[in-house]
């Protein structure tokens, strides 16, 4: 499918709306704190937004536990709310990407309440049921990607309902055409309200092995992460193109599905057909045993996904974190190197062939919290890690543990100023905010000239609105110093012309060998001919 023109001329931003800003002084972000903000988001340049789930949820699961899938969480504000950001974000030239839930419902969901309550309704077959092997065994071996089995018991009706991911997500059961209909008319709903395009949650597992064999891999925990059970499976690009017919083709709308770790280019170009791009985690987490970025296998994971882009006529988002991970700061930037990193990802980020998507708080370096305490990580499978692990590790342990890796890091509060909890809200906030944002805030970096959020701006800036701004969207891409252990270099190429970008992702200084050209932009004072310090990037004009 080809990408639109608008597409390309894109910067995406994720919001992730419980923590961007709490508009109304309850402790939690929402929809009138996000429209509060767009005209700092309009000022630093982006014209796109993903906002995270804002449904009704009880929220087990950060609000992908959706109850109710044509409706806006009250806590979060109401559709008249969403009409009215919409409408604001549009006059300021942004368009607007929602999150669709498409795997599961919330078990509070009225759909899976009838399921379980009466075997006889149709609802029942909305979700995927079955007998256990026997009693307290669940039908297969399956493991659930939030830690324990795939299956819930449901002692009402005696029998097991499939859930992958917590247990009061159920998932919903896609080879049902009735499921399908419901769930079109859901991207109607929203697409008919003026959203422009939908982040489509984990649609990598729509479709599963339906005879429920056990898995013949390893066992942990007592269960099998065996994922190919319910990933990537042939019946779902059905269900997408079926999807794509009788919706998205009838909307000028973009389409970007999750696919997750396990997809390879041939995966990605069996859903783009019925969607126009995929999101896949690979250019996350390269790093090497002692936690620091693993320069070579970054570069050549990106190296891999455009240069089969480019073969394919194919366009990918390209991002460093979402709201799943830690913060990038924390695994590829450097705390002694905090400005030079942090302006050395941005850089990057956004002279790569794809659609850029920055995650809230990126933009000014926000790191991973150093919480002290195991029960300030909230996160549903940060808590399930400290249940599984409590009779084998220490606390020590595990806070080490979700220090570095908790999915609670994408959710911090955002930093808006040195105030008392770091301007997000007047009263405390639902999840603790990080113990830097005196030094790490908006307010601070709009007042500095040289802070990371204005060299985002500036990159935007030439992204969209430079004379290179048609190189660093649509140009070639070759790697070079290919080999360099500290580089990830590139050069982009549109006719004749072309520019290299050079960044050294490490502490240490050193030196390349391409030729030098005229310096377009740059994230130190001073650059020396051939030699890159501490983090230090430029992009150069190559020489005709
Ligand atoms: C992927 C989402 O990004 C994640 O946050 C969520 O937990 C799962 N899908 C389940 O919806």
């Amino acid at each position: 499918m080809a990408i639109s023109q608008w597409v390309k001329e894109s910067v995406g931003y994720e919001i992730y709306p419980r923590s961007f800003y709490d508009g109304n002084g309850d402790g939690m972000g929402d929809i009138q704190g996000i429209i509060k903000k767009l005209d700092y988001l309009s000022d630093l340049g982006i014209n796109l937004i993903w906002i995270g789930p804002f449904y009704p949820s009880p929220l087990d699961d950060n609000g992908y536990d959706v109850s109710d899938f044509m409706n806006v969480d009250p806590q979060l504000g109401t559709l008249a709310d969403i009409k009215q950001l919409i409408q604001k974000a549009h006059q300021l030239g942004i368009r607007v990407m929602f999150d669709f839930v498409m795997n599961q419902t919330s078990d509070e969901h009225p759909w899976f309440i009838e399921s379980c309550q009466n075997k006889n309704s149709e609802k029942r077959d909305y979700y995927i049921w079955q007998k256990g092997k026997s009693q307290n065994r669940p039908p297969t071996n399956w493991g659930s990607f939030f830690g324990g089995s795939a299956w819930k018991y449901d002692k009402q009706s005696d029998e097991y309902y499939m859930k992958i991911f917590s247990d009061k997500m159920p998932d919903l059961n896609w080879s049902n055409p009735k499921v399908r209909f419901e769930m079109g008319k859901v991207a109607k709903f929203w697409l008919d309200l003026g959203v422009d395009g939908f982040r489509m949650d984990a649609i990598a597992h729509l479709a599963r092995d339906m005879k429920f064999v056990d898995s013949k891999k390893k066992k942990i925990d007592g269960v099998v992460g065996d994922w190919s059970k319910f990933s990537n499976r042939k019946e779902l690009y059905t269900y997408l193109k079926q999807l794509h017919q009788e919706v998205f083709s009838q909307y000028n709308c973009l389409t970007i599905g999750e696919v997750g770790g396990g997809a390879k280019i041939k995966d990605a170009l069996k859903y783009i057909p019925s969607i126009d791009m995929v999101f896949n985690f690979d250019a996350c987490w390269c790093l090497t045993a002692d936690n620091k970025v693993d320069v070579m296998r970054l570069k050549n994971t990106i190296n891999y996904w455009i240069t089969n882009s480019l073969k394919h006529g194919i366009y990918l988002p390209q991002y460093w974190l979402n709201h799943d991970h830690p913060r990038v700061m924390s695994q590829y930037g450097s705390q002694k190197y905090f400005k030079e990193s942090g302006k050395a990802l941005a850089l990057l980020l956004l002279s790569l062939y794809g659609l850029p998507f920055i995650y809230n708080g990126e933009e000014i370096g926000m790191q991973n919290a150093l919480y002290d305490k195991l029960s300030d990580f909230k996160d549903v499978s940060s808590q399930n890690y400290i249940k599984l692990n409590a009779h084998r590790l220490s606390e020590q342990e595990m806070l080490n543990h979700l220090r570095n890796n908790s999915r609670d890091h994408g959710h911090l509060p955002m930093q808006w100023t040195s105030e008392k909890y770091a301007g997000f809200s007047v009263k405390e906030p639902y999840l603790k905010v990080n113990l830097d944002y005196q030094k790490v805030n908006v307010a601070q970096q709009l007042q500095d000239k040289d802070s990371i959020l204005n060299f985002y701006r500036q990159m935007i800036q030439l992204r969209l609105n430079s004379k290179w701004s048609e190189v660093l969207q649509s140009g070639d891409f070759e790697l070079i110093e290919s080999q360099h252990p500290q580089i990830f270099g590139f050069r982009r190429k549109l006719n004749n012309r072309s520019l290299l970008v050079l960044v050294n992702l490490s502490e240490q200084d050193t030196t390349y060998s391409v030729a030098e050209g005229e310096i377009i932009i740059s994230n130190i004072d001073s650059h020396k001919p051939h030699s890159l310090g501490a983090y230090e990037g430029i992009i150069m004009r190559e020489q005709e």
